[in-house]
């Protein structure tokens, strides 16, 4: 595994366990009890999948920075979300370019057994997201939820974009995936 392979792991640790963080604090906050089971749970899995991918990293030598001193990852750039709705649309959002990214990382030639592995655990498990879409729609503020999709929709376009043409010049397998995913992306759009 190189350099820039372990880096790439250590920024999805760091989006799983940020995003888990999250829905956790909203989990604390939830007065209503079909919710915060929901997020408790939703949660745990994020958590859980930041936790295989930092084994993944210790088993290969490398190890995940949690920080993000330039504040360019997804989270930084969405902010904390200010209500149930925001988080959830967040998450609704977030979700299927993790799992379009995610699956287009497996395909690429050359990826090891052991991330393959990692990655089909938790590509299983990121068909999570169906009940937020449920939820997001029999809510009675219509333009809130639309406002928070279209905004977070805006966030994603413009990191995970910029994310790709930046690996994309770099070397190896992550270039590689960062092909991949471009042209899966021409080919299919980012929200398919
Ligand atoms: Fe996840
Ligand atoms: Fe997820």
């Amino acid at each position: 595994m190189d350099i820039e392979e372990k880096k790439l792991l250590s920024s999805y640790a760091k989006s799983e366990l940020v995003g888990g963080l999250i829905l956790g604090e909203y989990a604390r906050r939830a007065k209503d009890n079909f919710l915060r089971d929901k997020l408790i749970h939703h949660s745990a899995e994020e958590i859980r999948h930041a936790s295989y991918i930092t084994t993944l990293l210790e088993k290969n030598g490398g190890s995940i920075s949690a920080h993000d001193e330039k504040g360019s990852h997804y989270y930084a750039k969405a902010g904390f979300p200010k209500s149930e709705i925001e988080v959830l649309a967040m998450t609704e959002v977030f979700e299927p370019v993790a799992l379009l990214h995610y699956k287009v990382y497996v395909d690429t030639k050359g990826v090891s057994d052991d991330v393959k592995n990692v990655f089909h655990k938790i590509i299983k498990e990121e068909s999570h997201a169906g009940w937020i879409t449920n939820w997001l729609d029999t809510q009675l503020d219509k333009s809130a939820v639309d406002e928070a999709r279209n905004r977070y929709r805006k966030v994603i376009e413009e990191v995970y974009l910029q994310e790709l043409e930046r690996l994309k010049k770099l070397e190896g397998l992550v270039r590689e995936i960062a092909i991949n995913a471009d042209k899966y992306i021409k080919r299919h759009g980012l929200w398919e």
